[in-house]
């Protein structure tokens, strides 16, 4: 799998440890400003560190945002333009709905929000998978990511529709 991780703070260096630790990426990008934080990860194969998260998407074909919810609107409106077809896009950002990441890159993307909790951190999360209706078509991607985490329960889509 070419994931990248955009906004990698402290949920996204619990998603990055988790799956290079199971072996689950082909490439992993991590991006954030100031990259120091994350400086435990140079070095390790396939990993690519970068401030740009332009290069992030041109590398990647699922893309986790992990920003905090008032920065994901402009992190989102910069890529958006650069996104292709086959692009999966994962959310974790509380607070931000699916019809508003649709209404920056259009409905016609593969969207999923996913919540997981603190014990991602020790690789035990809960997480909540929910999508829009293209993204159902690719929850099966964020399960295996995911479950790689500790568990999911994707909620069905028409569940999901009335609480997104
Ligand atoms: N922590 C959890 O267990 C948890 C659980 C469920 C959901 N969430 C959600 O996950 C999101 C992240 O939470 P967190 O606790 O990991 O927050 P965090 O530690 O503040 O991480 C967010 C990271 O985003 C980076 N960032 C900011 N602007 C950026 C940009 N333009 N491009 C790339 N990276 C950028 C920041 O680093 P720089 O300033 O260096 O760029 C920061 O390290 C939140 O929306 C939260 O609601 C968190």
């Amino acid at each position: 799998m070419k994931i990248a991780i955009i906004g990698t703070g402290n949920l996204g260096k619990s998603i990055a440890k988790g799956l290079i630790t199971n072996n689950a990426i082909t490439t992993l990008v991590l991006t954030k400003r100031n990259l120091e934080s994350i400086a435990e990860f140079e070095g390790y194969k396939n990993v690519i560190l970068t401030t740009d998260n332009l290069q992030a998407v041109q590398k990647s074909d699922i893309l986790i945002f992990a920003v905090q919810p008032a920065h994901f609107e402009l992190v989102l409106k910069a890529i958006a333009p650069h996104l292709n077809e086959n692009h999966i896009i994962i959310s974790t950002i509380t607070g931000f709905t699916i019809p508003k990441i649709e209404a920056v890159v259009g409905a016609n993307r593969f969207i999923i929000r996913a919540m997981p909790n603190t014990a991602i951190a020790v690789g035990k999360s809960m997480t909540c998978l929910c999508s829009n209706l293209q993204g159902a078509k690719r929850i099966k991607v964020a399960e295996a990511i995911f479950n790689r985490l500790g568990h999911t329960l994707a909620i069905p889509n028409l569940k999901c529709k009335q609480r997104q």
